[in-house]
């Protein structure tokens, strides 16, 4: 039977877990040794196809519990129920005492998303590349890992021109205005989302961009090349780094995409405890396996547009024409302490008992 103050405690570290846009979309009820996990479809993007984002992030949150559970005398295992819906149940992790610990929960608390440009001296070891592959291999995913500068430049731009059709395309756009947050009163009263102190843009930036949420303006600034700028210089943050990584998976169901999540943050807290910084990257992965499934979304225009990054990006990360990529990340060092997103649901509003 695990205690409420357990259950609390664990709550506490799946509520640090990184989401997409930091949407939190997961809640959890406790049953003697038993937790249901459910996805929450209220707090998913839209356009995320297969619900594939939001999945990443409960199986992160997932990863925070059983780490932080290990950590406190307990071993955890996880079952997937038959035909898991996307927005109910889509898991169930048993506890039994055990004597163990995991040295992983301490950086819980510290890891973050950093989005300051990284050292491009900085060259991993062979014992950190190593850590890292070691980090996810007991988990159904693929990791490429790419240490090539020209390969960085190349996918760099493909983000650039992915990127640049989220602010322009408008369900895109409608999407990322109503997930962003302007104040600290906005902050509040959602507790999800992305916070602008996070994204580290400039004062004038976060006043230029309020207005952006207007389609005319919108219009406008796509117009004179604004937004193709901002697009630009986001990507180009992918050539600073040590590594890229790609996590992909073999299949494109609710566990495969689970499983995916609770590698990412295994790896990105074997990231942290090595003293590296991380940033995901989900928009190539995203419009690549919403050209699959439905293509119909995009406009001609973007389709045939996304076709070309697809073969292009293929190329450099050959595993994904074998596999379904999931989700990229950059890899490296910086002295920049990042911004981390403060704003996170609390406790009591992701327990369901
Ligand atoms: C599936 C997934 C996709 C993400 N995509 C991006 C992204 O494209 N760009 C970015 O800067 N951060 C991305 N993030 C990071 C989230 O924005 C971040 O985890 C969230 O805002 C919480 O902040 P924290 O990681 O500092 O706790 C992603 C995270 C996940 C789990």
């Amino acid at each position: 039977m695990i205690s409420d103050s357990e259950f609390y405690c664990w709550l506490e570290a799946a509520s640090l877990a990184p989401s997409a846009d930091n949407m939190q979309p997961w809640a959890f009820k406790k049953r003697d040794d038993e937790i249901e996990v459910y996805y929450i479809k209220e707090r998913s993007l839209p356009t995320d196809t297969l619900d594939m984002f939001g999945l990443i992030s409960v199986g992160a949150a997932i990863q925070n519990i059983i780490i932080t559970a290990e950590n406190r005398g307990f071993s955890c295992k996880i079952t997937y129920p038959n035909h898991a819906t996307f927005d109910k149940l889509v898991a169930l992790l048993c506890f039994s005492s055990c004597e163990s610990n995991n040295e992983l929960a301490d950086c819980i608390p510290i890891r973050s998303t950093n989005r300051a440009p990284y050292d491009i001296r900085t060259k991993l070891s062979n014992t950190q590349i190593f850590l890292l592959q070691k980090s996810t291999a007991s988990f159904p995913v693929s990791c490429q890992y790419i240490f090539d500068k020209p390969q960085f430049e190349e996918i760099a731009l493909l983000d650039a021109q992915s990127s640049y059709i989220r602010l322009e395309y408008q369900p895109f756009h409608d999407e990322l205005f109503d997930i962003l947050r302007f104040s600290r009163s906005e902050n509040e009263k959602y507790r999800y989302g992305l916070t602008f102190e996070s994204l580290e843009v400039p004062d004038f930036a976060v006043f230029f961009a309020k207005f952006l949420k207007f389609r005319l303006f919108n219009d406008l600034v796509s117009k004179l090349g604004f937004g193709k700028l901002v697009a630009y210089s986001l990507s180009r943050k992918l050539t600073k780094s040590s590594c890229l990584c790609l996590i992909s998976v073999t299949e494109r169901d609710c566990k495969s995409y689970i499983e995916a999540g609770r590698g990412l943050e295994q790896l990105w807290l074997t990231c942290t405890k090595m003293g590296l910084s991380v940033q995901p990257y989900g928009v190539l992965p995203q419009y690549l396996t919403k050209l699959d499934i439905e293509p119909r979304f995009f406009t001609e225009k973007y389709k045939n547009k996304l076709f070309k990054h697809k073969e292009k990006f293929n190329a450099v990360f050959t595993e994904s024409s074998t596999k379904f990529p999931a989700l990229l990340l950059r890899i490296g060092q910086t002295d920049q302490i990042s911004k981390r997103s403060s704003i996170r649901i609390t406790t009591n509003n992701i327990n369901l008992n």
